[in-house]
């Protein structure tokens, strides 16, 4: 197990289209990553910002993005410093 320093905040979009596409599966990826890294980070869910069209929407550290699936979060989340 690797502690991650820095805090870090994830944000994921729940609206609807989100939802549809992924964003609860992404949910999921960022809350085992946390546990399994005792990381300190804050995992919130957000309500729609109106870019559903180019879901599911992901903010990590202040940046917004589209994360398109558990892949691309994972290879996020590891570029924090994890495994
Ligand atoms: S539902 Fe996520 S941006 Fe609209």
């Amino acid at each position: 197990m690797t502690d991650v320093a820095a805090r870090h905040r994830i944000e994921i979009c729940l609206g609807s289209s989100c939802f549809a596409k992924g964003a609860g599966r992404l949910a999921e990826v960022a809350s085992a990553w946390a546990e399994r890294h005792q990381a300190a980070i804050e995992l919130v869910g957000h309500r729609c910002r109106e870019r559903c069209a180019d879901g599911p929407r992901v903010v990590l550290d202040g940046v917004e993005r589209r994360v398109k699936d558990e892949r691309e979060l994972a290879g996020l989340l590891a570029s924090l410093g994890g495994p």
